[in-house]
């Protein structure tokens, strides 16, 4: 395993370094390298981990088209404004981690676009990995690392990533606030998490639609800007009515208790999307009215939104005084 790899994996039971050898405390080894750092190997996950894990082993997300290869992941993301931002925001050498990475569409086009980033992609389900495997080895990524593991216990290291993503996750746990508390944890200072939820205003219309779908048996197209579209492949609709309406755990939250929780875990806030634009560009401070007004917008939002009320916020950690301004974001 890359020593650049190694400074970036604990022990998930004692949070001790690996790159000595194994835990002193518990003697725990380093999972072995190569296709997939497996943490909980035949353990099955517990609780609403086994409920979501069983869900996306059946149903991975998001899904690949057949034939899928490099150039066409790099074409598609690159036409997501998210992905672009994204990109955009992260420098050349960065440390990434997609918590909940799911196939790592994301987490590879990252990895792609910037060869010298360590990018380590780590979600709970089996499913979702093997096809997030399957497009690495078909891709030839080496700069993208696939761990399984619960994010509430990780081999990863705490406060030793340059950026975090978490989108479409937390709100698929069974503590969402403990789950954005855990992932606020891998930050390094000076570093940045991406968190994405479905928020309690902008998911209202789609409680509505969804509520018409059970009531009805299936859901109604013209409500769904997704169904609506007539150029969607048949396993990307299944995809997404499997994803949006027959979810087994999903909550949504407000951007108040999630800006707290942030807050309490040593974040500060730079900005929410929508509205598009770069990560880099701070926002005011979230004053009660502005959370009204944007509350007001997502939910107004809710009839046409692609993303059906996923909101994204980005929150900081200071950096250590000696080295503000070190480069780890681009602005
Ligand atoms: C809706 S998918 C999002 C995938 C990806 N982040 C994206 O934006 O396309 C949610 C993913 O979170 C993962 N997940 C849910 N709870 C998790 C947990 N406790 N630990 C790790 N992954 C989890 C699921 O297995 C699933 O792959």
């Amino acid at each position: 395993m890359n020593a650049r790899l190694l400074a970036l994996l604990c022990c998930p039971d004692c949070g001790a370094s690996w790159a000595d050898g194994p835990c002193r405390a518990c003697g725990r080894r380093a999972p072995a390298g190569g296709e997939l750092l497996d943490c909980l190997g035949d353990d099955a996950p517990v609780g609403a981990g086994a409920t979501v894990g069983a869900f996306y082993d059946e149903r991975p997300f998001p899904g690949y088209g057949v034939g899928d290869d490099a150039l066409t992941l790099l074409d598609r993301c690159a036409a997501v404004p998210f992905a672009r931002a994204l990109d955009d925001a992260i420098p050349a050498a960065a440390t990434v981690l997609d918590l909940g990475c799911g196939t790592a569409q994301l987490a590879a086009f990252l990895a792609l676009r910037g060869r010298r980033r360590l990018v380590v992609g780590c979600d709970l389900s089996r499913g979702a990995l093997a096809a997030a495997l399957a497009f690495r080895r078909r891709a030839g990524i080496d700069n993208l690392e696939l761990a399984r593991a619960d994010l509430f216990r990780t081999p990863l290291r705490r406060l030793a990533f340059d950026w975090v993503v978490c989108r479409g996750v937390v709100h698929h746990t069974a503590d969402p606030f403990a789950a954005i508390a855990a992932a606020a944890a891998f930050v390094a200072p000076g570093g940045r998490l991406v968190l994405g939820w479905y928020d309690r205003f902008g998911r209202a219309v789609h409680r509505v639609r969804s509520r018409c779908a059970r009531w009805r048996g299936r859901p109604i197209d013209v409500l769904d800007p997704v169904l609506r579209r007539t150029d969607l492949a048949p396993e990307k609709r299944a995809a997404w009515i499997a994803d949006q309406y027959r979810h087994p755990v999903e909550t949504s939250l407000g951007l108040g208790a999630v800006l707290r929780t942030a807050a309490g875990a040593g974040l500060a806030f730079v900005r929410t999307l929508p509205p598009a634009g770069a990560l880099d560009e701070r926002a005011r401070a979230p004053t009660p009215a502005r959370r009204a007004a944007l509350a007001l917008r997502m939910l107004l939002r809710g009839v046409t939104d692609p993303d059906a009320g996923l909101i994204v916020a980005v929150l900081e950690r200071a950096p250590p005084l000696a080295t503000a301004g070190d480069g780890r974001h681009r602005s």
